[in-house]
């Protein structure tokens, strides 16, 4: 049968369930883009790891008491998901120094941030992304200061558990971005994927990045590193 298409972005296709109106249907696509769709690829794969991965983490996640939007895995490349009105902020938590903060701030590379910092930026391509306050993200959105800072509390948790999780398989866990959305009972919750295109993984011991940016600075094969991911999490979890 035919989905209907809702929506398509950059990584993933998003489809009306034809069993639930309150279920989407994600299919995971093998392109990757950086620098605001400037740098374009496809790898055969792709799609398949990081929707093995994002359910992988989504499930983890529920069994320590982090709810998402995920319901499950329906094949290869599409999982099933709570359908949710995404709040257009990228929510970007940072470990460890790397990446745009770097060149922003003049922070030097693998400084430690303790506690992690929280930064927002407007999801919004034409605007390639801008970083906002909390005043800014409130105006923007719909969100009460009390919704932003159930957001940012939950990024947090989040970070916790992703860093142990990530921690048994040997895995620093440096950033990564996170969206969250409005389920039709006007619950924010966890939405969007969390894979390697959304965080930044380092080996513990060698500091051998296993994630996006060996496709953003062209320093190595990103199935290559996807697989490494996937397997040492399904090896773990
Ligand atoms: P940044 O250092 O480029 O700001 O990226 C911070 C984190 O957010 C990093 O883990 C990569 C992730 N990220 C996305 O998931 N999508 C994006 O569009 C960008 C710019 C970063």
């Amino acid at each position: 049968m035919e989905l209907e298409l809702l929506y398509e972005g950059k990584a993933k296709k998003v489809y009306q369930s034809s069993m639930n109106e309150n279920h989407l249907i994600l299919s995971y696509k093998n392109d990757a883009t950086a620098f605001n769709g400037e740098k374009k690829a496809q790898f055969t794969g792709k799609g398949r790891l990081n929707n093995e991965i994002s359910s992988i983490l989504f499930k983890a996640l529920e069994e320590r008491g982090i709810e998402s939007h995920f319901i499950k895995q329906l094949d290869s490349i599409t999982q099933m998901v709570q359908k949710t009105d995404i709040i257009p902020l990228e929510v970007v938590i940072r470990n460890i120094a790397t990446g745009s903060i770097t060149k922003r701030l003049a922070i030097p590379e693998k400084s430690p941030f303790e506690p992690a910092l929280v930064e927002l930026f407007y999801k919004n391509d034409e605007l390639g992304d801008p970083l906002i306050n909390d005043e800014e993200a409130i105006y923007l959105t719909n969100l009460t200061v009390e919704n932003l800072n159930e957001i940012k509390e939950k990024a947090r948790s989040i970070n916790q558990v992703l860093t142990e999780i990530f921690a048994t398989i040997g895995v620093r866990l440096i950033d990564f971005k996170l969206e969250f959305g409005r389920n039709q009972d006007g619950e924010i919750i966890l939405s969007d994927e969390i894979s390697p295109d959304t965080c930044r993984l380092w080996d513990m011991n060698t500091n051998e990045k296993l994630d996006k940016d060996v496709f953003r600075q062209g320093t190595g094969d990103l199935i290559t590193v996807y697989e490494e991911i996937l397997n040492r999490l399904e090896e773990q979890l």
